[in-house]
């Protein structure tokens, strides 16, 4: 029996303006794509953009549904949409913003376990790590080099 170490690494601002001009865009593109989230049952608004290598900003936002298993989350929404329409162009960044009509949301909201998922797939599959950044609406915004940090020990095709 041995137990190990898995790193994670990441990058925590303390506020938008320690942000590099590019991921500052990056950011103001997802508020953009939250501002037209479809978020009516759970009244959270997430905002998701995808800066290609191509310099294209894909944008997604959740799309929920009244039989609520139905929706959809805004990464996936954001990368399926950059799957479909650019399939063989690299993802540089995504940025990811979340707010709420009933609380401030003064944490990053990091992408849930099935988005990491998907995620992860398009990185693997063009073999070159991308950033993912989040935030709230408020405080702290984190960063991580590649969606790896963001799930460890993950399911990939070479298990099939
Ligand atoms: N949501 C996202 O869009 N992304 C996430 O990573 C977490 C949750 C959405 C789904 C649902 O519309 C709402 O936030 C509340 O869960």
């Amino acid at each position: 029996m041995k137990k190990i170490n898995i790193s994670s690494e990441a990058i925590i601002y303390d506020n938008f303006s320690e942000l590099n001009i590019e991921d500052q865009k990056l950011i103001e593109e997802a508020n953009i794509a939250k501002s037209k989230s479809y978020a009516p049952y759970s009244k959270f608004n997430v905002g998701a953009a995808l800066l290609l290598e191509n310099g294209v900003v894909i944008h997604g936002n959740n799309q929920e549904n009244a039989a609520y298993p139905s929706g959809m989350c805004a990464e996936r929404v954001a990368i399926w949409k950059a799957g479909s329409e650019y399939p063989n162009m690299k993802i540089k960044k995504l940025a990811i913003v979340a707010s709420s009509e009933n609380t401030k949301v003064d944490q990053p909201v990091g992408p849930c376990g099935a988005c990491r998922q998907t995620l992860l797939e398009y990185e693997i599959n063009q073999k070159a790590p991308y950033e993912v950044i989040f935030m709230g609406e408020i405080g702290k915004i984190v960063k991580t080099e590649s969606l790896v940090s963001l799930l460890p020990f993950s399911f990939d095709s070479s298990y099939l």
